[in-house]
């Protein structure tokens, strides 16, 4: 383990790697950051009936806890790693400074085993948005590390309650143990589902509401898999944001459809009566599912959605569409290619996807080139094409982008940092390449990002 280190840090240093913050000697230095996290091993009861072991969380004690931040404060969170193995945080959906958003080899050095490393940013949006590894991914996350993050608004849009929902499975066998977490074969289409669902590590949880009261319903979806469809059943329920971005018009909270990695955030006017029970269902081709419920509890707070202050609009710029240039990113099959290297970041040992025909080689020191560079300042539309007959949620780090059109659908009007590329779509999204650095691009089913749907777009600062 040392000698690889060593020559992996060789070799990053030769290349772009020069520059890489050391949060880890700031965190031992500096004084308390104003949030810790400790990635650890653990065991814990999932299901009611049974303690599932060698679970992970950003906490020795239990479930990921939820970080809270407030929209253009600076803040800092020191990361120590005591697994066994190397890791690195993400803040998905942040448009903070590349060095701090946690991609090994593109932007840090893996924190190693016993080692810590201090984020530092300011989150310029606010919303709901998610944490989680960016190192030997797809176990990491099946392990359990996903976390929710909520960045508050500025002004309080005046709901009484505020429910983060981390909604992912877990591939449990039936002595509640975690199971082999791919199948290759599985890989290679359209994903391993996970066996048991879960909300924010319990399995149809029930949360008790204040009657009549406005709750703000986070959904994130965390799970490495899972592309599902939603319902709010009972109560009066509405999305008002989508992957952290208000909507223009709030739209009814039935049919919310959401890949891995994205978020919807509801407004809910829980119902009076005691016996009027809310259920989030999951929709599944299989038979509905109610995944989590929601009771209401005591006298009504007699609330009204229309009470309610309409979000603010997040500071992300529009592109300039008839100046834009546009970049073509093929999503498909992989060549004939060599089996991936192994990494200090694992490998799945497969290789099935690519975009432009290139596969990921994997979670290498590089340096490696980008796939397209674009200029600060400048709009683009990336034009996505799916030549695959699966779905493919494509996420990009450090900017958010704009959905234009489809050839097959009449896409939602969403600015997003994770799209979902139905199977042969091509989508039109556009951007202006506002953060300077390299920023990952890829597909957020992970079995597909570590098998070489995978890549980073520069934007020369
Ligand atoms: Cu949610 Cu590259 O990550
Ligand atoms: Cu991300
Ligand atoms: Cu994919």
């Amino acid at each position: 383990m040392l000698d690889l280190s060593r020559r992996e840090f060789l070799l990053g240093s030769a290349g772009t790697a020069a520059a890489f913050a050391v949060g880890g000697v700031a965190a031992s230095h500096a004084a308390a950051a104003d949030h810790a996290l400790t990635l650890a091993n653990l065991d814990h009861r999932i299901m009611p009936d049974a303690v599932t072991k060698n679970m992970m969380s950003f906490s020795p004690d239990g479930p990921p806890p939820v970080l809270r931040f407030r929209q253009g404060q600076k803040t800092s969170v020191d990361v120590t790693n005591n697994l066994d193995e190397a890791s690195v945080v993400h803040w998905h959906g942040f448009r903070i400074a590349n060095a701090m958003d946690g991609v090994p080899y593109l932007t840090q050095y893996p924190i190693e085993a016993g080692q810590s490393f201090r984020y530092e940013f300011t989150p310029p949006d606010a919303g709901t948005y998610w944490y989680h590894p960016h190192c030997n991914t797809l176990e990491q996350m099946a392990r359990g590390l996903t976390g929710v993050m909520v960045v508050e608004e500025d002004e309080d849009p005046g709901f009484d309650h505020d429910l983060p929902l981390n909604i992912r499975d877990f591939r449990l066998g039936g002595d509640r143990q975690f199971t082999s977490l791919f199948k290759p074969r599985s890989a290679a289409r359209s994903g391993t589902l996970g066996t048991v669902s879960t909300v924010n590590w319990e399995t149809d949880p029930v949360f008790e509401l204040e009657a009549g009261s406005l709750v703000r319903l986070r959904l994130a979806i965390t799970d490495v898999t899972r592309v599902g469809t939603y319902d709010i059943a009972g109560g009066e329920a509405r999305v008002i944001a989508i992957d952290s971005n208000p909507l223009p018009e709030p739209l009814p909270a039935t049919d919310i459809l959401l890949s891995p990695g994205q978020r919807a955030d509801v407004a809910l006017r829980v119902p009076d009566s005691e016996d009027d029970v809310v259920n989030l269902v999951l929709k599944r081709s299989n038979g509905n599912r109610v995944v989590a419920r929601f009771k209401p509890k005591g006298a009504s707070a007699k609330r009204d959605l229309r009470e309610l202050r309409p979000l603010p609009q997040n500071p992300v710029k529009l592109p300039d569409l008839n100046n834009a240039e546009v970049m073509e990113f093929v999503f498909g099959w992989s060549p004939e290619g060599d089996a991936p290297q192994s990494s200090l970041c694992g490998t799945l040992g497969y290789t099935f996807w690519s975009i432009n025909r290139k596969a990921w080689p994997g979670d290498l020191p590089g340096p490696f080139d980008p796939l397209a560079t674009m200029k600060l300042g400048k709009s683009y539309i990336l034009r996505l094409r799916n030549e695959t007959p699966n779905d493919h949620p494509i996420h990009l780090h450090g900017v958010s982008f704009q959905l234009l059109r489809s050839n097959k659908r009449k896409l939602p009007p969403l600015i997003t940092d994770t799209a979902l590329l139905q199977k042969e779509e091509t989508m039109d999204v556009a951007l202006v390449a506002d953060n300077p650095g390299d920023w990952a691009f890829h597909c957020h089913v992970i079995e597909h990002q570590k098998t070489g749907l995978a890549g980073f777009l520069r934007i020369d600062g």
